[in-house]
C-alpha cells in the first residue's frame, strides 16, 4: 500500500526538500503549512495542501484529519515548520517566545498525539523531528529557538520508548546552517547590522564554528530524512542524527 507522509512547513525550505524526496520514493504526500505557496508545491507532487497555523492546536488536528481522510492512512510525520527569531533575553518579546514554543515543540507533540493512531496502525510509523545544531548547543540571543529544539528531544527520546513496539521509530535530523529562506534573511539582516558583506556573514558568522566550511542545501537534509522514513531504517530509533558539518565536534 502506498505510504503517506505529513510534512509541517512543506512549502519552502527544508520541508518542501522533504516532500520532494518522499514523492520520489513513491509516497503520499501532505504539506501543512500556513504559506499558500504549498499548494502549488502540492499540485506539482500530485499531494495535498492543507493551510494551517500549527501555533493553533485545532489546526494541528485537522491537518491529521485532512490528510488521513485524503489518502485513507498516515505512515510518516515530518514535524519541521519553525521560524526564527534573534533578541537578547531581556528584550525578547513574550508573545514570540509563546509562539515559537507553541509552533516548534507543543506542534510536533500535539501532531505526535493525534497521529499514533494512524503510526501504530501503519506498523512501520515514521516521526522524524527537524531539530538543529541548536537541539545540543546554545547560541545568544535565541532563547526561544534553542528551547524549543532542545525540547524536541526529549519528546522524541520519549515518543521512541513508547513507539517501540509498535514498529513507530520517531529522530531528530539535527543540520547546521541550511541555504533556505529562514537562512537567507538572516544573512542579509546581519550583513545590513553589522555592516559586512553577505559573503562575510556567512564566513564569519554562520560557518565560524563548523569544520567542513560550506552551508547545507535542503536536499542533504531531505536525503536523511528519506532514509530515516524507509523501511530499512526500522532499527533507528531515539536517534539524533546530527549534519552539523563538524560543529557540535568542538
Ligand atoms: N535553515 C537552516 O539553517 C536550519 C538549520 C537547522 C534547522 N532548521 C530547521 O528546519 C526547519 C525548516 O526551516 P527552513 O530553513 O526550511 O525554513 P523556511 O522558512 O524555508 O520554511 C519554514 C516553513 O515553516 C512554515 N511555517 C512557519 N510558521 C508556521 C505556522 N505557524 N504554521 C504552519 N507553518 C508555518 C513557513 O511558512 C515555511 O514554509 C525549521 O524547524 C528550522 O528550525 C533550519
Amino acid at each position: 500500500m502506498t505510504r503517506t507522509a505529513l510534512i509541517t512547513g512543506g512549502s519552502s525550505g527544508i520541508g518542501k526538500a522533504c516532500a520532494e524526496a518522499l514523492q520520489q520514493q513513491g509516497m503520499n504526500v501532505a504539506i501543512v503549512d500556513i504559506n499558500d505557496q504549498g499548494d502549488e508545491v502540492a499540485k506539482n507532487l500530485n499531494g495535498l495542501f492543507v493551510k494551517a497555523d500549527l501555533s493553533k492546536r485545532e489546526d494541528c488536528k485537522r491537518a491529521v484529519e485532512t490528510t488521513v481522510k485524503a489518502f485513507g492512512s498516515l505512515d510518516i510525520l515530518i514535524n519541521n515548520a519553525g521560524f526564527q527569531h534573534i533578541n537578547p533575553i531581556p528584550d525578547f518579546p513574550e508573545d514570540v517566545w509563546d509562539k515559537m514554543i507553541a509552533l516548534m515543540l507543543t506542534a510536533p507533540f500535539l501532531l505526535t498525539k493525534y497521529a499514533w493512531e494512524n503510526l501504530k496502525k501503519s506498523g512501520h510509523g515514521r516521526i522524524i523531528n527537524i531539530g538543529s545544531a541548536h537541539s545540543l548547543t546554545a547560541s545568544p540571543y535565541k532563547a526561544a529557538y534553542v528551547t524549543a529544539k532542545h525540547g524536541l528531544l526529549g519528546l522524541m527520546r520519549t515518543a521512541a520508548l513508547e513507539g517501540g513496539e509498535f514498529g513507530i521509530t520517531c529522530n531528530t535530523v539535527a543540520p547546521a546552517y541550511v541555504r533556505t529562506p529562514l537562512v537567507e534573511a538572516q544573512i542579509k539582516d546581519q550583513a545590513r547590522t553589522r555592516g559586512i558583506s553577505e559573503a562575510d556573514v556567512e564566513e564569519k558568522v554562520f560557518l565560524e564554528n563548523v569544520a567542513v566550511k560550506k552551508l547545507l542545501e535542503p536536499q542533504d537534509v531531505a536525503n536523511y530524512v528519506a532514509y530515516l522514513a524507509s523501511e530499512e531504517a526500522w532499527g533507528i530509533t531515539g536517534a539524533t542524527a546530527t549534519i552539523d558539518l563538524g560543529w557540535t565536534s568542538r
